[in-house]
């Protein structure tokens, strides 16, 4: 019988994004004033331009709550001789101090003025102001705009007893940086608008990666994509079920087989329009995006199987990327590639002991449906490698659950076939906070993914499973291309020992990491 797509509900409300601005001249007298304090540090350092009373009072909140300013904790005092309130962010020791723990106090701070119903503070940056300054006020904005994020599309409460930007036509929130210093202040402004446009793709990705199965399954995710691609001036095409097919592309249409919504190729192109074509690299974004993954035959036990609606944050993080790759307009060409599918079993879904021939030729033998990721991946990466001859090939999947066993929600597992293309992301992934721990990609560990039938097994079992996950993508990229894996299945939607700052739901991990990392590439 043929199968029908049931019409599905698209409803993508990104709200608005807070207002990141700077004040040369700081004014005292606002709702809201926010102090970053160190731990041990005695009240009234670096009081700089501060007016003195400001300095007294902050000195008798710490007294008064016993203020450690331990890293991640905030009070909230009554101001004096200006603000109505002030709050004090502590960010642990001075010695200890990374740009993370900015992030966290601006995090914090945003969703303090959600519960307090005020939609701004001004921040003054005692003790902070540094040759490194511009990279802390950013590093704040940044956890701002982050920490403000809070998916409730489908809460029926008034949108005005809810918090977060994701609700259109929700006040954004303010947050005026002081800058006292007239060289600076220019610095900062120009990070901050650029951090402010990769907050927003990132809680854009985030904000579509926490729609459930039943609203994004690949139909509506392409329409999703083709609005962003629109938006953002980007080329824009789509390799649906039947032309996978024709060419060859076993791995996209096998996995797809047993869903209403027929699997997809995604692909976004970014030129960019400033520069000369022969000075830009090519760079190709790969994302898994299986937009819920049963397991399909080899089904998953049931609990905890509706986080598996996170299955598609590798290609969300490609959504938001390419989102921020145009706002920014960076001088390299970007593509970003998004197979998309849903892993769901029905009579023609496949089954283990199929064998598939891939896109590059290759042929797997099929011994777990639920290792379904690679196999959309790999004709993804062979067509991307031999379509587009990228200079670099970047892949972001939430490939294995061995990976969590391995790294938590702090590192992501990173495999890479080209150790410049490793560091050069380890070294984006320190700057950012999303931060990746390499593992070995060693031609020792093929030997797990021999089969009696066909080239490779899709799944030799438990060991090392991150890593058969990186050597099987390997056998799909084109010799020559330098690529890296980032296994996200950790990171990419909140764990117990998660990056504390971010918040509920989806983390839009890799956003952040690789437009650092493509903006690193400069223009040489
Ligand atoms: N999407 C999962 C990986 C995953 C697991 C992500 C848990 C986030 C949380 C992937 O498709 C998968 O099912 N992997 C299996 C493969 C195995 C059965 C060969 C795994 O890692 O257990
Ligand atoms: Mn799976
Ligand atoms: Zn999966």
């Amino acid at each position: 019988m043929a199968k029908k797509a049931s019409p599905r509900p698209v409803l993508i409300e990104p709200g608005k994004p807070p207002i990141l601005k700077v004040q040369t001249q700081c004014v005292w007298s606002c709702p809201a004033l926010a102090v970053p304090i160190f731990e041990s540090e005695k009240p009234g350092y670096a009081a700089g331009t501060m007016p003195g009373d400001i300095v007294t009072a902050i000195g008798n909140a710490i007294a008064l709550h016993d203020f450690e300013a331990k890293a991640g904790t905030l009070v909230q005092a009554n101001g004096s001789g200006g603000p109505q309130r002030l709050i004090l962010l502590g960010l642990g020791k001075r010695t200890d101090f990374q740009p993370d723990q900015i992030r966290w106090a601006g995090a914090l701070l945003a969703r303090h003025l959600r519960k307090l119903k005020i939609t701004g503070a001004s921040f003054y940056p005692a003790g902070l102001e540094s040759d490194n300054w511009p990279v802390l006020a950013a590093a704040l904005g940044e956890g701002f705009a982050l920490g403000d994020f809070k998916f409730s599309a489908y809460k029926t409460q008034k949108a005005a007893d809810l918090t977060g930007n994701d609700l259109a036509g929700k006040s954004p929130l303010m947050l005026s940086i002081c800058c006292p210093e007239k060289s600076s202040a220019q610095a900062v402004e120009h990070v901050l608008a650029e951090k402010s446009a990769i907050t927003t793709a990132a809680n854009f990705a985030r904000t579509v990666a926490c729609h459930p199965g039943n609203a994004i399954n690949p139909g509506s995710l392409t329409t999703i994509a083709r609005t962003v691609a629109k938006a953002n001036r980007l080329q824009f095409s789509v390799i649906n079920a039947a032309a996978a097919e024709k060419m060859g592309m076993g791995g996209l249409c096998a996995v797809g087989a047993g869903s209403d919504s027929p699997p997809a190729l995604i692909i976004m192109e970014y030129l960019p329009r400033a520069r000369p074509a022969r000075a830009a690299k090519t760079i190709a974004v790969v994302g898994k995006a299986v937009t819920f993954d049963t397991g399909g035959i080899s089904i998953k036990p049931p609990a905890d199987m509706g986080s598996m609606k996170y299955d598609k944050c590798g290609g969300m993080a490609v959504l938001g990327i390419m989102q921020a790759v145009a706002a920014l307009k960076l001088p390299h060409r970007v593509i970003g590639l998004i197979p998309t599918a849903e892993n769901t079993l029905d009579s023609s879904a496949y089954r283990p002991g199929d064998i598939l021939r891939m896109y590059n030729g290759k042929t797997v033998d099929v011994t777990n449906t639920d290792a379904e990721g690679r196999l959309i991946l790999a004709d993804a990466i062979a067509y991307a490698c031999e379509k587009f001859k990228p200079q670099a090939l970047i892949e972001m999947s939430t490939l294995t659950g061995g990976v969590i066993v391995a790294l938590g929600g702090v590192f992501a597992g990173l495999m890479a076939g080209d150790d410049k293309l490793a560091g050069d992301l380890i070294a984006a992934g320190q700057k950012t906070g999303e931060r990746l721990w390499r593992l070995p990609l060693d031609k020792a560990y093929r030997k797990l993914l021999d089969s009696p039938h066909a080239d490779m097994v899709n799944s030799g079992g438990r060991e090392a499973h991150p890593i058969q996950g990186g050597m099987f993508l390997s056998e799909f990229v084109a010799d020559g291309v330098p690529w890296a894996h980032l296994d996200i299945a950790g990171v990419a939607d909140p764990k117990k020992d998660d990056r504390w700052w971010i918040g509920d739901n989806a983390t839009g991990f890799g956003v952040r990491l690789v437009v650092e990392y493509l903006q690193s590439l400069g223009t040489a």
